[in-house]
């Protein structure tokens, strides 16, 4: 049996509908649109291209973005300048330095020094911490995305087994305290995990954010699972005569067509977690938005 298949796409949409709905009443209630900035330095390409659909998503809901593109050569001491700017102005509700950073920038410095308030990826140790230990906090976006994919699948998470395969802050740290809180019994395993086949044949919930193209086989998945695949890898296919160059394609860290045919439902790369990072973080804005304005009204 083929399992149903979790259109990431199209429940981004759903979100971002009822975003656009939420920051039409803010702007009516405040008098001006939730404001979004957005952080790049540098030039990478991938990091160019998601920064931008940052902004573009932002705007297409009625939030305020604004991106802000910084040299390479951008020392730590101008980076955390501008933070400090856009920690002060009310305006700004959510600011996002995106990652990865130039070598000469200490990851950890600027991360710490966006006012946890308007941390709308939620790295902060502060909301890091708040979310360990059940507090309300702004949830970085990948696993808020996964967990509501996961909902779609209409499981029951409590007493269920979760495996997270991947241990980054990012994803892999929060996914484990959000399947927590909805009371699954989770596994946290990553690259140096012994026997993770094994590990992962025994989950009702795979989740897999590792970075490693189709590392887990469609055996590795026990039937009637959910498979949530957060990976995100371009490789090469097919054979390529001399001069010819390499045709490409974007797989995940599953290999999709072997597991679903044992999963219950599983997320497609591209189209499954990918679109939801996106819509969350439009999400978080609004959420940070109210939040601040609510407290301080
Ligand atoms: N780089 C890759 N993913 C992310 C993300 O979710 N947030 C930021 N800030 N940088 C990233």
């Amino acid at each position: 049996m083929s399992a149903l298949i979790l259109d990431g796409k199209k429940l981004a949409e759903t979100v971002r509908a009822e975003v656009r709905d939420n920051a039409l009443a803010f702007t009516k209630k405040y008098g001006r649109p939730p404001g979004l900035e957005v952080i790049l330095v540098g030039e990478d390409p991938a990091s160019q291209i998601y920064t931008r659909n940052k902004e573009k998503a932002a705007k297409e809901v009625g939030i305020r973005g604004k991106l802000h593109v910084l040299p390479s050569e951008t020392s730590e001491q101008v980076l955390l300048a501008e933070i400090d700017r856009l920690n002060a102005d009310e305006s700004v509700d959510g600011i996002l330095v995106q990652l990865p950073l130039p070598k000469q920038i200490r990851e950890q410095r600027v991360l710490d020094a966006i006012r946890p308030d308007k941390d709308v990826d939620g790295f902060h140790p502060v909301n890091a911490g708040r979310l360990a230990s059940g507090r309300p906090a702004l949830v970085p976006c990948t696993p808020r995305g996964a967990m509501k994919l996961i909902a779609l699948a209409n499981a029951k998470l409590e007493g269920a087994r979760a495996v997270i395969v991947g241990r980054s802050n990012i994803v892999g740290k929060p996914m484990a305290q959000l399947l927590l809180a909805a009371h699954a019994t989770v596994t946290m395993t990553h690259s140096r995990t012994r026997n993770l086949d094994e590990i992962c044949r025994q989950a009702d919930v795979l989740v897999v954010a590792i970075g490693r193209a189709e590392l887990v086989r469609g055996d590795w998945v026990k039937p009637g699972a959910i498979v949530i695949d957060v990976g995100m890898n371009r490789v090469s296919f097919g054979a390529t005569a001399p001069g010819e160059t390499a045709r490409t394609k974007l797989v995940g860290d599953v290999a999709f067509d072997e597991a679903k045919e044992r999963a219950a439902a599983i997320t497609p790369v591209p189209g499954g977690v990918g679109p939801m990072t996106i819509a969350c973080l439009l999400e978080n804005t609004l959420i940070a938005a109210e939040a601040r304005l609510t407290e301080h009204s």
